[in-house]
């Protein structure tokens, strides 16, 4: 409890991740996204042909997986080595990101990440980036932030990232795994996707990323 921790939860394609990874630079704190941490489980799970809805395999599967993260600055995210291996761009897919959704509901899967996720809190202080952050994780953060927008502008904003790094992906087909992930991450009995009771809400639609930050930031002085 004597590390600060300041929560960043939300939908996907709130811009958690690019909001979170500006913030723990201009703090200088270190940075955790927990999404990754799902996303490289499926992966891992779907690389060893486990059965996905085999609660038990898919946690011995996350206990056994090594994730390490390497680098990673205010213009980079940082490397995401599963099992050793390079995975950073092989978890941004769809296919990754259902996988995730699919184990994240599993109550064996969460409480295998959970000691994992804590580690991270270290001076001189923590971001922390996800969907039960600020609920679940670090319930006594300093500070929570829940960030929004509008399914479509997530939409907008996956499908220009996607497109940067050259996958092939339809509008329309985002908007629905958008919703569809959405509903999934939102209604599930465990760790359900919400903004904690203290947190400050920010809907970011038609908000730049430096104005967001700013807004964040703008927390973190003492009142
Ligand atoms: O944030 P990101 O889109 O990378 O997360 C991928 C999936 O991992 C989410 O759809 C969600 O199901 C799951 N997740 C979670 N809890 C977190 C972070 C991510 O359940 N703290």
């Amino acid at each position: 409890p004597d590390v600060p921790v300041l929560t960043i939860d939300g939908p996907s394609g709130s811009g958690k991740g690019t909001i979170s990874r500006l913030v723990a630079n201009a703090l200088g704190w270190h940075y955790l996204d927990s999404g990754a941490l799902y996303r490289a489980v499926g992966l891992a799970a779907a690389w060893e042909s486990v059965d996905l809805s085999d609660a038990e395999a898919v946690a011995t599967c996350a206990r056994r997986t090594k994730l390490a993260f390497k680098g990673g600055d205010k213009n980079s995210e940082p490397r995401l080595l599963v099992n050793g291996v390079d995975a950073t761009d092989e978890i941004r897919t769809e296919t990754a990101g259902a996988a995730a959704s699919a184990i994240a509901a599993l109550p064996e899967v969460r409480d295998a990440l959970l000691d994992v996720q804590r580690n991270f809190r270290k001076l001189p202080g923590l971001v922390a980036d996800g969907r039960d952050m600020g609920t679940v994780i670090f319930p006594d953060a300093q500070v929570k932030v829940f960030l929004d927008a509008s399914a479509e502008e997530r939409a907008q904003r996956r499908y220009k990232q996607l497109k940067n790094k050259g996958i092939s992906v339809t509008l329309a087909g985002l908007l629905g795994e958008i919703v569809a992930r959405d509903a999934r991450d939102a209604n599930r009995a465990i760790a359900p996707l919400k903004a904690a009771s203290d947190a400050v809400v920010i809907d970011t639609t038609g908000l730049d990323i430096d104005t967001v930050v700013a807004q964040v930031l703008s927390l973190m002085t003492p009142r």
